[in-house]
């Protein structure tokens, strides 16, 4: 298994992206199964996160698929490796709009991925727990403005 994690920057009016986030995801939902893909993506205004995992052949065929698309630019690869496991095994591509809390700035996220880093390769156990916890802070935070 291999993992990628990459950022970018959302190209598009900002009142669409629900709809985008939306069309995104319908398309994954059905390619990545094929592929054996995995993973979560998030979005803080104007920045994309993406996680995906599974056969590294699968892998270079998406991300070929995700560079084309014109609705974001400036990708960004923060990890790219080989891994035991899947760490995202019930993720099937959901996406989650962060823009009302956390951030996602790109040196902070290059900062993350290197404080996860020991003896030159990045702990992917590390960062993929350090994933979740903000998607669980996110959660606990929408249920807590509501
Ligand atoms: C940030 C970002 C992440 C994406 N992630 C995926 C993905 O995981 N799987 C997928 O099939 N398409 C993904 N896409 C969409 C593809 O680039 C492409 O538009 C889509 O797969 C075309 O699907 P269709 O054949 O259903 O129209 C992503 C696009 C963007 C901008």
């Amino acid at each position: 298994v291999h993992l990628i994690v990459y950022t970018s920057e959302y190209i598009g009016d900002e009142q669409n992206i629900n709809t985008v986030l939306d069309a995104i995801t319908t398309s994954a939902k059905v390619r990545n199964p094929n592929l054996k893909i995995t993973g979560l993506l998030f979005y803080h205004q104007p920045r994309f996160l993406q996680i995906i995992e599974g056969p590294k052949d699968s892998l270079d065929q998406m991300m070929q698929i995700i560079n084309r698309d014109r609705r974001h630019k400036n990708i960004e690869r923060l990890i790219s490796e080989a891994i035991p496991e899947r760490k995202f095994n019930d993720w099937n591509m959901d996406s989650i709009n962060l823009s009302n809390n956390e951030s996602l700035d790109l040196a902070e996220l290059v900062l993350i991925r290197d404080v996860y880093k020991q003896n030159l390769q990045v702990n992917t156990d590390a960062i993929a727990d350090f994933y979740k916890a903000m998607l669980q802070s996110h959660a606990l935070i929408s249920q807590v403005s509501q």
